[in-house]
């Protein structure tokens, strides 16, 4: 076997031919799960992976697998893989550099000469962002079995279409009970990602080692209040649902404010307002919460508060509401032999390391249901993500995709 060589230059233009798959202009990127733009980026993907001589298979919910065949291809095989959908306005390498990360590092090991015994799988998971459907990770969860087919059936967007009917015109028609596979189906599975947070960059490392991945928990929440016109209506005979709406989220900011636990973070990012018009009360919210740590009982004791001063700011303004958990993770911790891997490569290569949690969710959250995982995270300049000024330095991706491929080989001999 050779040394492993990444091609920078490739690698660097596909992430940039990827983000042209967008519905927003450059350099923000906007790539909704199943809309004609993520379609389009789908069929760049299975090109890659079959020009990389990978064999192709797809789910019914929509993960993309490119398969290396092994020597010994009964083995459990070694899996790597993240997702290409993007929320809105969003930047260019969050997922897309673990799944184009992923093609190269195979073809890297290919051009090496490498011979795999276990067969080594990209993935490309569908829907790791919640915007559509309200639920991440929609892909590896289904996969890993933590969500249901009578779950997913239930699921709709904010149009009303429901999930079953959009996989199906997007192509996928297979049963839903096929897309679970079982525990033991992959020997290991290793993300590569772009850190999505400061820490690399504060501490002058080049590479990141995951050890464990905050749990998250997303609430939905609808206010109805009473709507009507905002001249005559006084206020003591007001149900308004945004005022309601107000004090519900500073609640949800005390709550990971005041929490002792430093991972304690708790966000209101949506909020749609009905009817939505200056000179209308609002009569209706809907809200979704989102509320993490990687301490389980610290997550779920800023869930109790939330859900309290929900309970209570509806008594005393007279609103009723519905709030449904849409999703209530457990945190999980990576493979001791996978992170000890990690790190006796980064040592060896010389690159500048560091153990570390991830405060974002990933696949990997879902994959560690069904065998061990870790995760490489590579250096976000400034912190960026989830909004166009993402930025990863292409050596940091060379690098990351280096430690991934040598870690496949590692796992996969
Ligand atoms: C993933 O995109 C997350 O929100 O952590
Ligand atoms: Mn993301
Ligand atoms: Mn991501």
């Amino acid at each position: 076997m050779t040394p492993i060589i990444v091609n920078q230059h490739g690698l660097i233009n596909e992430l940039a031919a990827l983000a042209t798959y967008s519905d927003a202009p450059s350099p923000a990127v906007t790539r909704i799960h199943f809309t004609p733009v993520e379609l389009k980026a789908r069929d760049y993907i299975r090109r890659l992976m079959r020009e990389a001589g990978l064999d192709l298979r797809e789910d019914a919910v929509g993960n993309i697998f490119g398969r290396w065949k092994g020597a010994n291809p009964d083995l459990p095989a070694i899996a790597t893989g993240s997702h290409i959908d993007a929320i809105p306005n969003s930047g260019r390498y969050d997922g897309t550099v673990g799944v184009l990360g992923g093609i190269e590092a195979l073809r890297a090991l290919k051009v090496s000469g490498f011979v795999s015994q276990r067969s080594l799988e990209v993935i490309m998971f569908t829907a790791e962002e919640p915007t559509r459907f309200g639920i991440g990770c929609l892909g590896s969860r289904a996969l890993a079995g933590s969500l249901s087919p009578d779950r997913l059936r239930s699921l709709h967007d904010s149009e009303g279409c429901d999930f079953d009917t959009v996989r199906k015109a997007a192509g996928y028609t297979a049963p839903l009970h096929t897309v679970q596979l079982t525990k033991g189906f992959y020997h290991a599975f290793v993300e590569l990602h772009i850190e999505q947070g400061a820490v690399l960059e504060r501490e002058g490392r080049e590479t990141g080692v995951v050890t464990a991945i905050a749990a998250p928990a997303t609430l939905r929440l609808t206010l109805h209040g009473d709507g009507g016109h905002a001249g005559t209506v006084l206020m003591p005979q007001r149900r308004d649902a945004m005022a309601a709406a107000a004090e519900i989220i500073l609640a949800v900011e005390q709550a990971a404010r005041h929490s002792t636990s430093l991972d304690a973070v708790a966000t209101v990012g949506l909020c749609q307002v009905y009817p939505g018009a200056v000179n209308s009360i609002p009569s209706r919210v809907l809200m979704e919460i989102d509320i993490r740590d990687i301490d389980l009982a610290s997550r779920d004791m800023m869930v109790s508060y939330i859900t309290m001063s929900i309970a209570h700011t509806c008594e005393a303004r007279s609103l009723l509401y519905e709030l449904l958990t849409l999703n209530a993770d457990k945190p999980c911790y990576s493979g001791g032999a996978i992170v000890t891997g990690l790190v006796e490569i980064a040592q060896k290569r010389g690159y500048s390391y560091q153990t570390m949690v991830s405060r974002a969710y990933h696949d990997t959250l879902f994959m560690s249901e069904i065998c061990p995982t870790s995760m490489i995270f590579v250096r976000s300049q400034n912190g960026y993500s989830h909004r166009p000024e993402e930025f990863t330095a292409s050596e940091d991706i060379v690098r990351g995709v280096t430690v991934l491929a040598e870690i496949l080989a590692r796992l996969a001999s």
